[in-house]
């Protein structure tokens, strides 16, 4: 058990900087994330912390020692890739047990280490298979199960399960919750997909262009975004965010620098009467474009002055081109800056109640 810091690390490739002084310390028997766009850095952050990869400036701890000079196999890490690159002769034992046999632990300590794991990764009845004759989603249980018999004190995974087909990813995802509750050891973990990262991970890290854009739990990166890049990138759909030049008519005084405003697709209301009685909302007049239905919940594509915007609503869906006025209660929008930084406290004066029409 361990917990890793990053003090100011950052890589370059030539004039490439592809980590950007990133300052992080993942908590011991945390499941951390490490979410972003492709080429954001997230495997390089973790091959510099698994040693794979020599950072260019700043310092990596593990635990209590700073590992700049220690290679990557005394780093007591555990790495598990997208492919997980099985030795496709051995069997799944022989896959187990190859690095303990690197590491001279003798052979009745290595059979009880193999019974044990695989039992927790549910191989026990594999053990004399191929990885060939296995799915994609035992193949990676032995991935796992070979790194986990080294007890690391910190394992790393880099899109460990996007070779999976969505069902089986889902399984797996819900496996390695309990293993990482069962060994209680520092998972730190990869992954582009958002929803993968809020379902997963209990600290979530978003990277971008190589830079922290936030870190926090996955409820709080949600409901309280620091820029429009987090908020964008958590939640689908994304939320919906304007100029406030366009509807500043429509949200009095807003008492802060503020030039965009956003909305998650949840916390808009469609109505289809004439005329709405709003108090501290913003109504927009909009057109239905497309509809998505997804069971319940219908996914509403709408057209307004403030441009396009998706709406989630439980309504049953109605024909293309309708009229609707969309509003949003006050306390639900979000603001930002020109460089698209939150404004956490921009105070609306309240408006006076209001009859807004104008379908
Ligand atoms: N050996 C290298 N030489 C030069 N540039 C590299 C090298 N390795 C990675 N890069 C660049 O560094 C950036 C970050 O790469 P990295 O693999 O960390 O991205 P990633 O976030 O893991 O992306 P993905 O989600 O696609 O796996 C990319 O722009 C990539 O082109
Ligand atoms: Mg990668």
């Amino acid at each position: 058990m361990a917990e890793i810091k990053l003090i100011n690390v950052s890589k370059k490739y030539k004039e490439d900087v592809v980590v950007d002084d990133l300052n992080v310390t993942i908590r011991d028997g945390s499941f951390t994330v490490l979410v972003g766009p492709s080429g954001c850095g997230k495997s390089t952050t973790l091959r510099m912390i698994a040693g794979l990869e020599q950072q260019s400036g700043g310092e990596i701890w593990i635990g209590n020692e700073c590992v700049n000079d220690t290679p990557p196999g005394k780093r007591n890490i555990a790495m598990v890739f997208q492919n997980y690159a099985l030795y496709p002769t051995m069997t799944v034992r022989g896959n187990i047990e190859f690095g303990l046999i690197n590491k001279k632990i003798p052979k009745t300590e290595r059979e009880q280490l193999i019974e044990e794991i695989s039992e927790i990764v549910g191989l026990t009845e594999y053990l004399d298979k191929k990885p060939q004759q296995l799915s994609g989603g035992q193949r990676q249980r032995v991935a796992l199960a070979r790194a986990m018999v080294k007890k690391p004190k910190v394992f790393i995974l880099d899109e460990p399960l996007s070779n999976l087909d969505a069902k089986l990813r889902g399984q797996m995802r819900t496996e390695l919750i309990q293993l990482h509750e069962k060994l209680g050891t520092t998972f730190v973990y990869v992954t582009h997909d958002q929803v993968e990262a809020m379902s997963m991970g209990d600290e979530i890290i978003i990277l971008n262009k190589g830079k922290i854009q936030q870190m926090d739990i996955p409820m709080k990166v949600y409901h309280d975004p620091n820029n429009i890049f987090t908020a964008e990138f958590i939640g689908t759909p994304a939320m919906n965010i304007f100029e406030y030049e366009k509807v500043m008519q429509r949200i009095p005084q807003v008492e802060k620098d503020v030039s965009f405003v956003g909305f998650r697709p949840e916390h808009a209301i469609l109505h289809f009467s004439e005329k709405v009685e709003e108090i501290n909302k913003l109504t927009l007049p909009s057109e239905i474009l497309t509809m998505e239905t997804l069971g319940a919940e219908t996914i509403y594509t709408v057209k307004n002055f403030a441009g396009k915007m998706n709406i989630k609503s439980f309504q049953t869906p109605v024909e293309k081109g309708k009229k609707a006025i969309v509003s949003i209660p006050y306390e639900k929008l979000y603001f930002f800056d020109r460089e698209g930084v939150r404004i956490r406290h921009a105070s609306i004066k309240k408006a006076s109640p209001a009859v807004i029409g104008g379908v």
